[in-house]
C-alpha cells in the first residue's frame, strides 16, 4: 500500500482556501492513507474561545468532514485530518479517518497543549483503530507522541500504521520520539506536520515542517522540508508491523511484562 503525507501552511480562519489548497496539493500524488495537519482547516492559533467556537464543526456533519469524504472518494484514498470538533457544547481537537463511503474513525486528542488546555475539552474516546483494508490504522494528534502510552495502546489493539496530524512547534522532538514509538511498537508511522507562522495573540508560533514516515525498524522512510510544502507518498508492507519479532526469540509484544508494568504505572 502507500501512505503519505500532506504538509502545507493553513491560513487563519480560512476554511475555504485550506480545503481548496488540499484538494489542490493532492492532485499531485497517489496513495491509499493521507495524512494531513492537525487542524489543517482553520489554523491553530485561536485568540479566543468565541474565535474556536466560530470555525468549530460537527464531525461528520461540518463541511470540513464533507469535502474530506468528496476527496477521499475522488483519489479513492482514506485521509486522517486534524480539526477542531464541536459536539454540543464541547470542543475538542479531534482527527477523523474518512473513506469513500464515509466517516470510518474520530478521535479526541487525550494529551492537550500548552494553550490548547484553555480552549479544548480533553479527549474523552479511546484511541482509535480502524481497518481500511490495506491495513488497519491508529490515530494520534500531535503532543500525543510524548506519551509511549498513546502509541502504545494503537498497537495493542493491532495498529500497523499510527497516523499523526500534527503542528509541531518545539524542533526535532517528534521526529524522533515518532522513530522511537515506530521502533517499540514494531510499526509504521507516518507524521503530518504544518510550515508558517501564526502570530495572532502576542506570541509568535513557528512551524516546524519535517513531515516523516518511519517503518517499524526506525528507518525514515521520507522526510519533509523544514520550511516548504510537499505532498509525498512510499510504497509500505503492512505485513511488516505484523510480525513483532526483532530477533529469533525476541518478539516484541509477546515479551511484555504488563504485571510488572501495573505496579509503577497510574
Ligand atoms: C501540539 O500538540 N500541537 C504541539
Amino acid at each position: 500500500m502507500r501512505v503519505g503525507y500532506v504538509q502545507f501552511a493553513p491560513e487563519f480562519g480560512e476554511v475555504e482556501r485550506n480545503l481548496d489548497r488540499v484538494a489542490e496539493l493532492l492532485t499531485g500524488g497517489q496513495a491509499d492513507l493521507w495524512v494531513l495537519p492537525e487542524l489543517f482547516a482553520t489554523g491553530y492559533q485561536f485568540a479566543s474561545a468565541r474565535e474556536l467556537e466560530f470555525l468549530a464543526e460537527p464531525a461528520p456533519g461540518g463541511r470540513t468532514t464533507a469535502r474530506l469524504i468528496a476527496l477521499a472518494r475522488e483519489s479513492n484514498s482514506h485521509i486522517v485530518a486534524g480539526l477542531a470538533e464541536q459536539a454540543g457544547k464541547r470542543i475538542y481537537n479531534a482527527a477523523v479517518l474518512v473513506g469513500p463511503s464515509g466517516l470510518v474513525a474520530r478521535y479526541r486528542k487525550v494529551h492537550l497543549f500548552y494553550e490548547e488546555k484553555h480552549l479544548f475539552a480533553p479527549g474523552d474516546l479511546p484511541f482509535p483503530v480502524a481497518d481500511i483494508g490495506p491495513a488497519k490504522v491508529g490515530l494520534l494528534v500531535c503532543y500525543d507522541h510524548f506519551f509511549p502510552e498513546a502509541a502504545r495502546s494503537l498497537a495493542l489493539q493491532g495498529a500497523e500504521v499510527i497516523a499523526h496530524p500534527a503542528n509541531l512547534v518545539m524542533p526535532g522532538l517528534a521526529q524522533l520520539t515518532m522513530r522511537v514509538r515506530a521502533i517499540e511498537n514494531r510499526a509504521f508511522t507516518v507524521t503530518a506536520n504544518r510550515i508558517g507562522v501564526e502570530a495572532r495573540t502576542g506570541e509568535t508560533l513557528r512551524f516546524t515542517g519535517l513531515s516523516q514516515i518511519v517503518a517499524p525498524n526506525g528507518d525514515v522512510l521520507a522526510q519533509a522540508p523544514q520550511d516548504a510544502e510537499e505532498v509525498r507518498a512510499v510504497e509500505i508492507d503492512p505485513a511488516q508491523a505484523r510480525d513483532k519479532h526483532l530477533t529469533r526469540l525476541n518478539d516484541v509484544f509477546a515479551d511484555r511484562r504488563p504485571e510488572f508494568y501495573r505496579r509503577l504505572v497510574g
